[in-house]
């Protein structure tokens, strides 16, 4: 019953989920034992080593894999049912560490081109841009092409057209990793303030565990080989949250070490 009302109760649920990769001969699991919820709204950030699994796990989330055992379900409806599964996942958006636009096209036609494919009436959309380029600080960038843009803009067209679709999830690998970290603590901030507006379930696979004390509610920390989850970190720091402040570079203190401890446990020790 319990199990039940968890499911009924969160955004995401994933129950018991193992991933192998390779051929049945010389299989490699990937992914062991893994059970959360998310609520709706949470901010959850993926902390874990390289090749642990992370952008794994968002790809099953979103369907794009559905070769797993275990189960995924979006409120309430199981992802793995092929039949519903496009239903489901077009309420997700993906953002990945390169912006992925369409270089030959404008901003404004990048914001369209999502919109289309959402389905989203042709009357809506010059307002619909409008609004997203001032939340993200681009104003007046319409008709400005992609190839025109520095990278952290690129970022910030990305982020409009992740959000401009209104999806009630947006699952985010590694988005500003490649920016240098001025551009990346404004984006962040950007993002931080188009969340709370539209309370969106936000999952975020990241290496840097600044930018996931930053931005979470909660810090899911993994360990490799295979990619199991050690701790459900609770990250109660206030918000607004500021980059300088004694908070949080104490709560950044904490999540550091319990990851550094994480990482640096052997696996095999007990074996
Ligand atoms: N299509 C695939 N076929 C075989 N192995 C794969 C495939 N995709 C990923 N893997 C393996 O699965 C493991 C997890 O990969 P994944 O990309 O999820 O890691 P990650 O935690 O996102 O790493 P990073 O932080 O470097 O992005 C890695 O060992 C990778 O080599
Ligand atoms: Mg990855």
């Amino acid at each position: 019953m319990e199990y039940v009302s968890r499911i009924i109760n969160s955004k995401i649920t994933v129950c018991e989920l193992n991933k192998y990769f390779g051929t049945q001969e010389k299989k490699r699991q990937i992914l062991k034992d893994i059970d959360f919820s998310v609520k709706e709204g949470e901010f959850i950030c993926l902390l874990g080593p390289s090749g642990c699994g992370k952008s794994t796990i968002l790809n099953l989330i979103s369907g794009l894999d559905m070769d797993y055992s275990g189960k995924v379900f979006i409120d309430g409806q199981l992802v793995s049912n092929a039949r519903t599964s496009v239903e489901l996942t077009r309420r997700m958006t993906y953002l990945f560490q390169e912006p992925r636009l369409l270089p030959w096209l404008t901003v404004e036609k990048n914001l369209f081109f999502a919109l289309k494919c959402a389905k989203v009436p042709k009357s809506d959309w010059k307002s619909a841009v409008t609004e997203m380029l001032h939340l993200v600080h681009l104003d007046g960038m319409e008709k400005h092409y992609i190839h025109e843009l520095s990278g952290g803009m690129q970022h910030r067209v990305a982020i409009a057209r992740a959000f401009i679709v209104n999806p009630d999830i947006i699952l985010m690998d590694e988005p500003f990793s490649a920016l240098d970290e001025l551009t990346a603590r404004s984006i962040r901030s950007t993002l931080l303030d188009i969340w709370r507006r539209d309370c969106k379930t936000i999952l975020f696979v990241t290496h840097n565990a600044m930018e996931a004390t930053y931005l979470s509610d909660r810090i899911f920390m993994f360990s490799a080989n295979p990619g199991e989850i050690e701790e459900f970190y609770q990250n109660d720091l206030p918000r607004p949250r500021q980059y300088e402040s004694d908070e949080l570079f104490k709560t950044n203190q904490e999540v550091v070490t319990k990851f550094m401890s994480i990482i640096g446990r052997d696996k095999n020790e007990n074996a």
